[in-house]
């Protein structure tokens, strides 16, 4: 078995300002949920539509992403093949690269919001790797889906179906 921390990306000092701030956000799970979206709207409006489930509970999901991301900060393997297929599911959702973006923007403002003082610069920068980190690794799996169904021909598809396209 591999040492704790041999395989992950983030040096000590980092996971030691992500898992610090983690235990703060953890009893206000809910609020933070609610704060992302809260924030991601504010900051990319035209993102709104892209959700169809109940948003408090499509919120919850992203805060059970990021504690099972924490909780593997020190043994990243285990967390990656997961990570790559959340990526995938999000292609499947309509997400798209760019959209990543506008959540790190609303991350920030979240842990702003929440933590106040408690969210100094050596946070920032820790929380800003983790979400880069976090991004590539789900990107691994979207991109997969973006090639796999980019030579895709809707219109044949439907044309060999006798029906019309959309
Ligand atoms: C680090 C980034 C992100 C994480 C951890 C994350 C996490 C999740 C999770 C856990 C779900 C629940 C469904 C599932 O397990 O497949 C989900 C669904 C979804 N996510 Fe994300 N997400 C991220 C980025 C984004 C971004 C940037 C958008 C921008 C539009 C987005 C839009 C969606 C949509 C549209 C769904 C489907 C829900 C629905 O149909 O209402 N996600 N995401």
């Amino acid at each position: 078995m591999e040492p704790a921390g041999s395989n992950s990306p983030f040096s000590e000092e980092e996971r030691r300002r992500i898992r610090e701030s983690w235990v703060l956000l953890v009893p206000l799970a809910d609020l933070f949920a609610l704060t992302l979206y809260r924030r991601l709207f504010e900051a990319a409006p035209h993102l709104r539509n892209r959700f169809h489930t109940d948003l408090g509970t499509q919120s919850r999901g992203v805060f059970e992403a990021f504690a099972g991301a924490v909780a593997a900060l020190a043994d990243w393997n285990r967390i990656r093949p997961a990570l790559a297929a959340l990526g995938r599911r999000q292609a499947y959702a309509g997400v798209m690269e760019e959209d990543l973006a506008f959540l790190r923007i609303a991350l920030h403002r979240t842990f702003e919001d929440l933590l106040g003082p408690s969210y100094g610069s050596g946070e920032r920068v820790a929380w800003d790797r983790f979400f880069q980190v976090v991004s590539e690794e789900m990107l691994s799996g979207l991109r997969s889906v973006e090639s796999e169904t980019k030579d895709c021909d809707t219109t044949r598809f439907f044309r060999d179906r006798g029906a019309n396209p959309p």
